[in-house]
C-alpha cells in the first residue's frame, strides 16, 4: 500500500545527507557594484547568501578553465580561435540533395539548405558549446572575484586570473575578438554569423564587475600585465562591436537584444577605462530604444508578443536593471525613474510582471529583478519582500540578496540553509530543508530553461 509518510521521509532526509544549499542558477545578467563589494560592510542578514556565493564559486571553478579551443567543430574560417554557435531553430532540408544517408553530418551542415522551425531547438546545436562555456566562465569569474573579498583567500582570485587568461589572453587558447560566427546560419547560403549572436557575450558585464573588484583593490593575482592584455583584447572587441554590421544590427534592435547590447558595450567601455564612451552608451540607451519598451501600465509590448512572453519580460527587465545600475556606477543622473514615451518606468514594468501568471514558464526568473527594484526604490509597504517570501522562502540565501541591499530578509535569514555544515535544528528546520530541496529542483529547472533561453533569444 502507498504510504505518504515514506515519501515525506525521503523529502526530509535527502537534503541532510547531501547538504544541499541553493542550487546554481545563471542569472540573466547583472552588474554588481564593486564599491559595495569592496566596502566589506555586509549586513549579517546576508550570511547565507555569502555562503552561496562561495559555494557557487567553488562549484563553477571545478569545471574550468574554458576555451574556444574546447569545441570539436571548426568554424568556416578554419580558425578554432573564432567563437562559434549555431542558429538554434535552424533545420536542414536534404530533400533536394540526393541520397541523404550518404552524407556525413559535416556534409549536411554545408550542403543542405536550412530553414527555420520557430521555437523548435535543433539538438545538434549542442555539438558546439562556446555559448555554454562562455556563460559558465563569466559566472565563475564573477563569483570567484566576490569570494576573494568574502573569504580573503587568494585561491579565488587565482581562479579569476586563470579563467581570464585562458579564454582571452593565452595565445594558444584565446578567443579572437570577434563574433563573426555567432548564431551562425548553415547550409550552402549560410556559414555566416547573425546579429542575434552578439547576445552570446552579454556576460561581459559580469566579467567587468569581477575585474573591477580585483583591479580597484590592487589584487596581486590581477597583474598589470593581465590588466593591460585584457584591456587590449576588449578594445579590439569594442571596435568589432562598433564597426561590424552584425554589431550595428544588434544595436539597432528595439527589444531585449538592444538592451543587452548596451549592457555589454557599456561594461566593455568601463573595463577599458573609456568612461565618457560608457556614459554616452547609457544615455543613448535610456534616450533611445528604452523609450519605447514600456507601456503606461508596465507591459513590455516588444516582449509580450514573443513565444515565451513571461520569460522575455523578465529577461528584458534584467537588462534594463543592469543598464540602470551601470548608469549609477557611472555617476549619471538616476535612470530608475526615467519615464518612457508611454509613461512607464522600470518599476511599473516589474509591478506589471508580478501580476502576470507565468503559466508553464519559470516563475523564478523574475525574483532577482524583484529584489533589485525593492532594494533600489525601497520597499516601504513590504510588497516586494512579501512576494519573495511567499514565492521562495530561501531567497535570503540567494546571491542576488547579497548585492541587493538594503532589502528585508522577511525574518527568514535564520531559517535559510547553508551548505557549510549541517542545517541548524530549529523549529523551522524541516520547512527550510524541504524548501531547500525544492529550491534546488527549481534552480535546476531554471538552469535548463535559461540554457534554452540563452540559445533562443
Ligand atoms: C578546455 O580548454 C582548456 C584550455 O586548453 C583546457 O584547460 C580544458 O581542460 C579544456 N576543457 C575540456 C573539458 O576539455
Ligand atoms: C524541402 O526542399 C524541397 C525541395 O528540395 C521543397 O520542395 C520543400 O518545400 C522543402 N521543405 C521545406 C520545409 O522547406
Ligand atoms: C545511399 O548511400 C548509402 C551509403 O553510401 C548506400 O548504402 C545506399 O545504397 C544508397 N542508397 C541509394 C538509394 O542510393
Ligand atoms: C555546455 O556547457 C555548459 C557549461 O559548461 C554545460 O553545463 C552544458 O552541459 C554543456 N552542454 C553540452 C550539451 O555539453
Ligand atoms: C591601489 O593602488 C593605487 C595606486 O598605487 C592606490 O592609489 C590605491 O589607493 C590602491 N587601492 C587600494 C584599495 O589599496
Ligand atoms: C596593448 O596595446 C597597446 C596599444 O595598442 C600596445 O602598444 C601594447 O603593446 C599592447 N600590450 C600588450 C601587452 O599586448
Ligand atoms: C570612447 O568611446 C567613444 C564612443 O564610442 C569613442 O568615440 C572614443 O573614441 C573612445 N575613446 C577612446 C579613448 O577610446
Ligand atoms: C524616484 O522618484 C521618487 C520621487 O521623486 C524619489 O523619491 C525616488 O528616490 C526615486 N527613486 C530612484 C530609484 O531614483
Ligand atoms: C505603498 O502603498 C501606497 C498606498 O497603497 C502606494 O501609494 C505606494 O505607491 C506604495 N509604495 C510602493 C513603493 O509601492
Ligand atoms: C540588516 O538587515 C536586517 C534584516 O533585513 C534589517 O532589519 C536591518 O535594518 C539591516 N541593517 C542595516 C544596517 O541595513
Amino acid at each position: 500500500m502507498y504510504r505518504p509518510t515514506t515519501l515525506l521521509a525521503v523529502f526530509v532526509v535527502i537534503p541532510v545527507v547531501v547538504g544541499v544549499g541553493v542550487g546554481f542558477v545563471s542569472y540573466d545578467n547583472d552588474f554588481v557594484d564593486p564599491t559595495y563589494i569592496l566596502s566589506k560592510e555586509f549586513n549579517t542578514s546576508t550570511a547565507a547568501s555569502q555562503q552561496t556565493v562561495v559555494d557557487w564559486a567553488d562549484q563553477l571553478a571545478a569545471q574550468g578553465p574554458w576555451s574556444v579551443m574546447n569545441k570539436t567543430v571548426v568554424p568556416p574560417s578554419g580558425d578554432l580561435h573564432d567563437y562559434m554557435s549555431w542558429a538554434p531553430y535552424s533545420w536542414p532540408n536534404c530533400t533536394g540533395v540526393g541520397n541523404t544517408t550518404a552524407l556525413t553530418p559535416e556534409q549536411i551542415w554545408v550542403t543542405c539548405p536550412y530553414y527555420t522551425r520557430d521555437g523548435l531547438f535543433n539538438p545538434d546545436g549542442r555539438l558546439v558549446n562556446d555559448t555554454g562555456h562562455f556563460q559558465a566562465m563569466s559566472d565563475a569569474i564573477l563569483y570567484n572575484a566576490i569570494s576573494w573579498v568574502i573569504t580573503g583567500s587568494n585561491a579565488y582570485s587565482t581562479n579569476v586570473a586563470n579563467f581570464v587568461n585562458t579564454w582571452f589572453i593565452d595565445p594558444s587558447t584565446a578567443m579572437n575578438p570577434n563574433l563573426n560566427y555567432a548564431q551562425m546560419a548553415r547550409g550552402p547560403n549560410g556559414q555566416v554569423g547573425t546579429h542575434t549572436g552578439v547576445l552570446d557575450l552579454k556576460g561581459m558585464t559580469k566579467i567587468t564587475s569581477a575585474i573591477l573588484i580585483l583591479r580597484l583593490n590592487n589584487n596581486t593575482d590581477w597583474t598589470s600585465e593581465l590588466d593591460t592584455k585584457m584591456t587590449n583584447w576588449t578594445t579590439l572587441y569594442i571596435n568589432w562591436l562598433q564597426t561590424n554590421p552584425l554589431g550595428h544590427e544588434e544595436q539597432a534592435s528595439t527589444n531585449n537584444h538592444g538592451s543587452y547590447f548596451y549592457n555589454q558595450l557599456t561594461a566593455n567601455q568601463i573595463l577599458v577605462g573609456n568612461i565618457t564612451g560608457a556614459q554616452n552608451s547609457i544615455n543613448m540607451y535610456f534616450n533611445g530604444i528604452y523609450m519605447n519598451q514600456i507601456n503606461a501600465n508596465g507591459e513590455q509590448p516588444l516582449e509580450a508578443v514573443r513565444t515565451r512572453p513571461y520569460h522575455y519580460r523578465c529577461y528584458n527587465l534584467a537588462a534594463m536593471i543592469t543598464n540602470a545600475r551601470l548608469g549609477d556606477y557611472l555617476g549619471l543622473h538616476s535612470f530608475w525613474n526615467k519615464t518612457t514615451t508611454k509613461g512607464g518606468t522600470i518599476k511599473t514594468a516589474l509591478d506589471f510582471t508580478m501580476t502576470v501568471q507565468p503559466g508553464d514558464e519559470l516563475a523564478s526568473e523574475l525574483y532577482p529583478n524583484i529584489a533589485a527594484v525593492g532594494a533600489t526604490y525601497s520597499d516601504p509597504n513590504g510588497t516586494y519582500a512579501a512576494f519573495l517570501a511567499n514565492a521562495d522562502n530561501t531567497y535570503p540565501a540567494q546571491p542576488y540578496f547579497f548585492w541587493d541591499q538594503p532589502f528585508s530578509d522577511s525574518n527568514l535569514a535564520a531559517a535559510t540553509p547553508t551548505s557549510s555544515g549541517p542545517s541548524t535544528p530549529t523549529s523551522k528546520t524541516g520547512g527550510a530543508q524541504m524548501s531547500s530541496r525544492t529550491s534546488s529542483m527549481t534552480a535546476f529547472l531554471t538552469m535548463l530553461s535559461l540554457a534554452v533561453a540563452l540559445l533562443t533569444s
